[in-house]
């Protein structure tokens, strides 16, 4: 087993971002957690079952924090599996591809799911990836840029990535570990971890939009 995908490789005690993919299949889950974690990127399509979980280490602010990245499966037959798993991530990697307008049709679908599933306000990315095949892009950074401004209330932020080239790639991920440490982790919410941030889940139920 590669250490990142052994629980163990993470130091104990220590603050977790817990991160989820969701979107159609083939748009490049997987692809963004292999670009993140390893640097890694194959041209090949491997789809996921069910669900797998990556590990990184990382420093905010000085503290090192454990960040998981739980990957979900786009094909139709394991969704419902990916949209039980919403509520258990504290951050959310909302996918498409820039040349599929049926996956970024399907994002609306997976906000739906999103916003049945979780009972809190979690912080969520939008990404459109394979900015790499811009020849073949049906989806204009215009359409991704007022999707994530009409998202909510509030918005979201937006990215376009290539898991090919990298680009953008660290920027999102980390944009969206900084915004679950600094949403969960502040006033030692992590002491105890897990029971403390469920108790700041339960005093935002409800708010989820
Ligand atoms: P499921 O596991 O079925 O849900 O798919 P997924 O969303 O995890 O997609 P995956 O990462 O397996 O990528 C699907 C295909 O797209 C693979 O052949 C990748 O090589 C390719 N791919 C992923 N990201 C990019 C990208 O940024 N650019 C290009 N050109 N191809 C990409
Ligand atoms: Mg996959």
């Amino acid at each position: 087993m590669s250490k990142k995908l052994d629980p163990k490789y993470l130091k104990k005690n220590k603050f977790e971002v817990h991160l989820i993919t969701l979107g159609d299949s083939a748009v490049g889950k997987t692809s963004l957690i292999g670009r993140y974690i390893d640097n890694y990127f194959s041209n090949n399509y491997i789809g996921t079952f069910g669900l797998d979980s990556q590990f990184k280490k990382k420093k905010i602010n000085d503290e090192e924090i454990n960040v998981k990245i739980t990957d979900t499966a786009g094909q139709e037959r394991y969704q419902s599996i990916a949209a039980n798993y919403i509520k258990k991530a504290n951050g959310i990697l909302l996918v498409y591809d820039i040349t599929s307008k049926d996956s970024f049709e399907n994002v609306n679908k997976w906000a739906g799911e999103i916003k049945e599933k979780s009972e809190v306000s979690k912080p969520i990315i939008l990404i459109g990836n394979k900015l790499d095949l811009e020849d073949k892009r049906v989806i204009t950074k215009e359409q991704g840029q007022e999707f994530a401004k009409k998202y909510c209330d509030g918005g979201i932020n937006f990215y376009e990535t290539s898991c090919k080239t990298g680009e953008n790639v660290n920027e999102a991920i980390d944009d969206l570990v900084t915004q679950v440490y600094d949403k969960y982790s502040k006033n030692n919410l992590n002491e105890g971890n897990n029971i403390n941030l469920n108790e700041k889940q339960n005093r935002e139920r409800g708010k989820c939009c």
